[in-house]
Formats: structure tokens, C-alpha cells, sequence
């Protein structure tokens, strides 16, 4: 199998702990501020290599402080930095975070450089030297399209997770080999409010082919023309759930790019994201391949 390539954001999160999050118009009173390296393309890209295969990941960031901060832990992961792109027109995206005593969060996203991506800068990468490409929806939608279409043209697996939640056109869809909502996610990409078992129908007759919804406490499930196959999670102490989603996806790819079956990718990708719920941060609380393999024996 030839390499990963993860195409999307890349941003530094600013995180507050706060008893509880605000309402609107509300202050509250943090008593912490932590700043982890984040965005959801890059928490996919460094889940995957951590769980110990090859990866390229194509994004733009800043010439700032938190660009160089941002390369330099991407270095240290052993992330491929080639397509890559840093602009002085843009600061590097930022996340400013809240999460509360049980876990919870709120985000605001400012994208800077992520949202500078765009086709011709996907013209620059040749997709015929990965065997996997994946993509989020956190840099502009028109730049994922195309990398969707090019990826797809060049015989790649591609990995779609919709998140920041979007509807996706469904010619788009027609060229998404894994798509990987989590549950509010799926209810905007169905425009349907019903059971996840009925919003998956709707996707799989609009022609979907793997349908993965991640369920948070409750796992993941994956719905085909094949049937259902369903992966509970532990039951794992929750300190910060942010990155979870895309903690699962960048391992559920390392775990196809190794040659496992969906079901057992799905075990691997639940016991990665679970164990990432117990550390505070993205990127921080992403385990190696032994720590996702050891929980996912207890599964
Ligand atoms: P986030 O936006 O917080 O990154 P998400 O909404 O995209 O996450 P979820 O479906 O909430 O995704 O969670 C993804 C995965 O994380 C789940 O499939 C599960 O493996 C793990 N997970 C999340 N919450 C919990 C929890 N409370 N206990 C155990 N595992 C969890
Ligand atoms: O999915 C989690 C990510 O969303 C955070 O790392 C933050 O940067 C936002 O992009």
C-alpha cells in the first residue's frame, strides 16, 4: 500500500478549563489556559503516523510563531511536510477552546491560513504517490472537492469525515469510499431528524458505500449494502473529548493502510479515540500502536 495522504486545517488550540461552559452573553471564569498543536486535518494526519505508518499531510499555515511551532511538532511526528504551505497572507489558524469538568466543549475556528487552501494548490500534489487520501471539511469546501475528484481519478481510497458539519453534494459523495460522520453530522448531511439506522438509509440510497457514524460513549457502527457492523466502546474515564472524532478517522486509516478489514479497523479506530478521551488536548492525548493495540484487546 503506498502512503497516507491527510489534505485539510491545521490549527493552535487555545483551551480554557471552566466549571462549566458560558451561555450567551455569560463570562465565566477559567482556571487553566493550555495551547496544543490541533485542526482536525492535522489531528488525523499525526493520529495515523502515530499509530506507526506513513503519512503526508497538505495544508497551508502561517509564517507566524504558531506555524513554526506547528512545523516543528509535525517534524518531531514524522509527518511528510512536502505539500505543505506556509503564507505570509494569512496568521495560522486558531481554535479557541472552552471545555468543562465533564468533558464537554465549545469551539470557535479561525481559519487564517487553512482558508487559503485551494485547487491550486491540490494541482501541486500528485496523487498517484498515496495509496489512502483523506479529507475533513474545515478548509474551503471547493479546494476538498476537487482533491476529492483528483484522489478518486488517481486510484486512491478516500476517507471523507464532513466535519465542521456540511451538506455535501452528491455527485461529491459518489466519489467517497469511507464517509465519517458523527451523529450530528450525519442528521445535516440526511436533512433527516430520525434514527441513525434510518438516517444511514438515507445515505446508503443516495449511494454511499461505507457509512462509519461515530457514537461518542456508545462506539462507532458501519452501514453498507453488506449490513450493519457495530463496535461498543470502553467504558473510559473522560477528561477532554476534543480531537476524539478525528483521532478515530486518522486510525481507522492506519489501521486499512496495515490491511485489517473494516471491522477490525473499527476496533482499532474506537479504542484509539477512547483512550484519547482521557488526556486533555488533540494531538497530546494520541496514543502510539501498542496503547491503541493493548486497549483494543480488553474490546
Ligand atoms: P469530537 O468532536 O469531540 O472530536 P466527535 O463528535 O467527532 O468527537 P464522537 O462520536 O463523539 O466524535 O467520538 C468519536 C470516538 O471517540 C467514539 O467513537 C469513541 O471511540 C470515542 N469517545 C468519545 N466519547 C467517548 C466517551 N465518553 N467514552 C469512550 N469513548 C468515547
Ligand atoms: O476536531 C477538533 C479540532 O477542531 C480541534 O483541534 C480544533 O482545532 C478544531 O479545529
Amino acid at each position: 500500500m503506498k502512503p497516507i495522504l491527510v489534505i485539510g486545517s491545521s490549527n493552535t488550540d487555545l483551551v480554557a478549563s471552566v466549571e462549566r461552559l458560558p451561555g450567551e452573553g455569560e463570562t465565566v471564569m477559567g482556571s487553566s489556559l493550555q495551547k496544543f498543536t490541533g485542526g482536525k486535518g492535522a489531528n488525523q494526519a499525526v493520529a495515523a503516523v502515530r499509530a506507526g505508518v506513513p503519512v503526508a499531510f497538505a495544508g497551508a499555515v502561517g509564517t507566524d510563531a504558531f506555524g513554526d511551532e506547528t512545523i516543528q511538532a509535525f517534524q518531531t511526528d514524522g509527518l511528510d511536510l512536502r505539500y505543505l504551505r506556509r503564507t505570509e497572507s494569512a496568521p495560522s489558524g486558531t481554535a479557541l477552546i472552552a471545555v468543562d469538568r465533564n468533558g464537554r466543549n465549545q469551539i470557535v475556528v479561525v481559519p487564517g491560513a487553512n482558508g487559503l487552501v485551494d485547487r491550486e494548490q491540490i494541482d501541486t500534489i500528485e496523487f498517484s504517490e498515496f495509496g489512502l487520501a483523506v479529507f475533513q471539511l474545515e478548509i474551503p469546501h471547493p479546494a476538498v472537492w476537487h482533491g476529492l475528484k483528483k484522489a478518486h481519478e488517481a486510484g486512491c481510497i478516500t476517507l471523507l469525515n464532513p466535519a465542521p458539519a456540511a451538506t455535501v453534494p452528491a455527485e461529491i459523495l459518489a466519489l467517497v469510499d469511507y464517509l465519517i460522520p458523527n451523529e450530528h453530522e450525519l442528521k445535516i448531511l440526511s436533512q433527516n431528524g430520525g434514527t441513525v439506522e434510518q438516517m444511514a438509509k438515507v445515505m446508503l440510497d443516495t449511494g454511499v458505500k461505507n457509512l462509519i457514524v461515530t457514537l461518542g460513549s456508545n462506539g462507532a457502527a458501519c452501514f453498507s449494502r453488506e449490513g450493519q457492523i457495530s463496535v461498543p466502546a470502553p467504558g473510559v474515564p473522560v477528561v477532554d473529548t476534543v480531537g476524539a472524532g478525528d483521532c478515530f478517522v486518522g486510525v481507522f486509516a492506519a489501521a486499512l493502510y496495515k490491511g485489517f478489514d473494516i471491522e477490525q479497523s473499527l476496533v482499532y479506530a474506537v479504542s484509539a479515540a477512547s483512550l484519547s478521551v482521557g488526556k486533555a488536548g488533540a494531538q497530546a492525548s494520541y496514543g502510539d500502536w501498542d496503547a491503541i493495540q493493548e486497549l483494543a484487546a480488553t474490546t
